[in-house]
C-alpha cells in the first residue's frame, strides 16, 4: 500500500468538501432523516467552511489531514485536544469505495500520534447511535462505548442521538 497520510493544504480544500459530503450522505442515508444529513454537510463540509479549517489551531484543532495515493485524497480526519490529557477525534471519512483497506486505520493512527505529542492519554470520539459500521470500527480499535449526548446540530424534536465512545492511549 502506497497511500500517505499527511496536514492538509489549501490546494486540498475541495477534496476534503467533496469526500466528507459524499460519505457522509452514504454512510448515514439509511440512519439519519435526509433534513439533518443535509443540515450538517452544509455546515461541516462546504468548502469555505473547510478552507477556514484547513490550518491547525492547536490544541484544539491540529488541522485537517488526508490520506493521498498515487496523488489522489482518498479521505480526510481530523481532530484535537478537548481537555489537559484528553484528545477528540472530530471526523475520519474515506471516499466509500476505499473502505476496508486499512486507509481508516491509518488516519485514525496518525490523529492519535498528534494526540500522544500534545499530551493526550485519553481519545474521544462521537459516533451516531445505530451507525454499526462507525461503532465497528472503532470497537475494532479499542474504543468502549462510555455515554450518550444530544448529537451536534440535533434540535429538541429530532432526538438524534450520539454515542461517546473512549480508548485509553499507552
Ligand atoms: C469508518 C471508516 C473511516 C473506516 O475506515 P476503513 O478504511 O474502512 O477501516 P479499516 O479498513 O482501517 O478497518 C479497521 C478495522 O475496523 C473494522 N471495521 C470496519 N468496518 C467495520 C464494521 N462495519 N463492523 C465491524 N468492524 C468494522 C475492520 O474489520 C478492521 O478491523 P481488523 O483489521 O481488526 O479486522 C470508513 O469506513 C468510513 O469512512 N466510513 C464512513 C464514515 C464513518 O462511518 N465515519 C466514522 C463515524 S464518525
Amino acid at each position: 500500500m502506497t497511500a500517505v497520510v499527511r496536514p492538509a493544504i489549501e490546494a486540498d480544500v475541495s477534496s476534503i468538501a467533496r469526500i466528507c459530503s459524499t460519505s457522509y450522505r452514504d454512510a448515514y442515508r439509511d440512519l439519519l432523516p435526509e433534513g439533518y444529513i443535509e443540515r450538517s454537510v452544509v455546515a461541516f463540509y462546504e468548502p469555505e467552511r473547510v478552507a477556514k479549517e484547513v490550518s491547525p489551531a492547536p490544541p484544539d484543532w491540529f488541522g485537517y489531514q488526508v490520506i493521498e495515493e498515487d496523488g489522489r485524497i482518498l479521505g480526510a480526519a481530523g481532530g484535537g485536544m478537548s481537555g489537559p490529557t484528553a484528545g477528540e477525534l472530530s471526523l475520519i471519512y474515506l471516499e466509500p469505495a476505499q473502505r476496508g483497506r486499512g486507509l481508516g486505520t491509518l488516519m485514525l493512527d496518525s490523529v492519535t500520534d498528534q494526540i500522544r505529542a500534545a499530551g493526550g492519554t485519553e481519545m474521544w470520539v462521537s459516533v451516531f447511535l445505530g451507525d454499526r459500521n462507525g461503532i465497528g470500527f472503532y470497537r475494532a480499535r479499542g474504543f468502549q462505548p462510555m455515554d450518550t449526548v444530544r448529537a451536534a446540530l440535533s434540535r429538541v424534536d429530532d432526538h438524534i442521538v450520539s454515542l461517546r465512545m473512549c480508548r485509553q492511549l499507552g
